[in-house]
């Protein structure tokens, strides 16, 4: 198993600096992938209610043999489910769906501004933190202005904010609000769910400057920036070689090419604007 190193968040709680998406890892094929990633040696990892496959990422806890404490496992609360009340309900089905006591890490997937309800959400998941149901409470798709209004209407800081975040775009405005605030960034969609990205001549120089693999550079990049990506991989092999990112460093230079490569959002994901329920 890999030893991951564990970044500190503002709650005093520890998050592995990699882990494993699972959205589309779905039935006994995605029991058995993610049982692969935690055979491998991940141990935070991403679902969502609305990823449908909550079940599946318990059971593969339970049947991977590992102490249940080793794990980080985050979920999302849905966009249909805002509100003080609404929040509390849908965490229990969250819980379970799971069929865990506690979930690590409870995100409000996307803020949905226009509904206006994502700092009602917010208290709630303090409220479940309180309880010890929550380790950590964190949001996802937040903007600056959303951040703000968060820790100004409850004196919290979200520990973390997972937005996306590649190369194409790596939203260096967004991480540095983040560091003032002492929230962790984490990266959806680091690979930039594209091959494109894995072909820029950049990145593969860098890979093979460096005897690794375009993925594993790219990876790298979000340790450099001190993000926490969260690859998505059904594959046992290509899961494995995600966690091979800690036997290297990118160049200062490298660093600033891999992020000069902008170009914008994967799809119109814009937090301001984007619904999803
Ligand atoms: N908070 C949010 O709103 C939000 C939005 C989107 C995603 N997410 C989270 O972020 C996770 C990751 O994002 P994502 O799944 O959209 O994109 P991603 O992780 O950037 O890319 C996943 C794609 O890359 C492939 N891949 C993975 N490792 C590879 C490797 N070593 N070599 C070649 N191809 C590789 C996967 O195929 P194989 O499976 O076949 O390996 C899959 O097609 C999701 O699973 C989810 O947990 C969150």
């Amino acid at each position: 198993m890999t030893d991951i190193p564990l970044r500190q968040l503002n709650d005093g709680s520890t998050l592995p600096a990699i882990g494993l998406g699972t959205y589309g890892l779905t039935g006994e094929d995605g029991i058995a992938a993610i049982g692969a990633g935690i055979a491998s040696g991940y141990r935070l990892l991403d679902t969502a209610l609305n990823y449908g496959n909550e079940r599946e990422v318990g059971e593969a806890i339970r049947r991977s043999g590992v102490d249940r404490d080793e794990f980080v496992v985050t979920s999302k609360l849905p966009g249909r489910h805002h509100g003080y009340e609404e929040t509390l309900a849908s965490f229990e089905e969250s819980r379970k769906n799971l069929g865990l006591e506690r979930i690590d890490l409870y995100l409000i997937h996307w803020p949905l501004p226009r509904i206006g309800k994502f700092v009602d959400s917010f208290r709630a998941f303090l409220k479940l933190r309180e309880d010890g149901l929550v380790r950590s409470a964190g949001v996802s798709n937040f903007t600056e202005a959303q951040l703000r209004r968060i820790v100004l209407e409850t004196g919290v800081a979200p520990a973390v904010n997972q937005v996306e975040l590649h190369p194409h775009f790596p939203q260096a405005a967004l991480r540095k609000v983040h560091e003032e605030l002492g929230i962790v960034t984490e990266s959806w969609a680091p690979l930039g769910k594209r091959q494109e990205l894995l072909d820029e001549p950049v990145v593969r120089d860098a890979a093979a400057a460096h005897g690794v693999t375009p993925t594993q550079a790219v990876l790298r990049w979000h340790l450099e920036l001190g993000a926490v990506p969260v690859p998505k991989s059904g594959d046992a092999e290509r899961q494995r070689e995600n966690l091979g990112v800690f036997g290297f460093t990118l160049t200062g230079d490298e660093v600033s090419a891999f992020s000069a490569l902008e170009s914008g959002r994967l799809w119109d994901g814009d937090p301001e604007t984007h619904e999803e329920f």
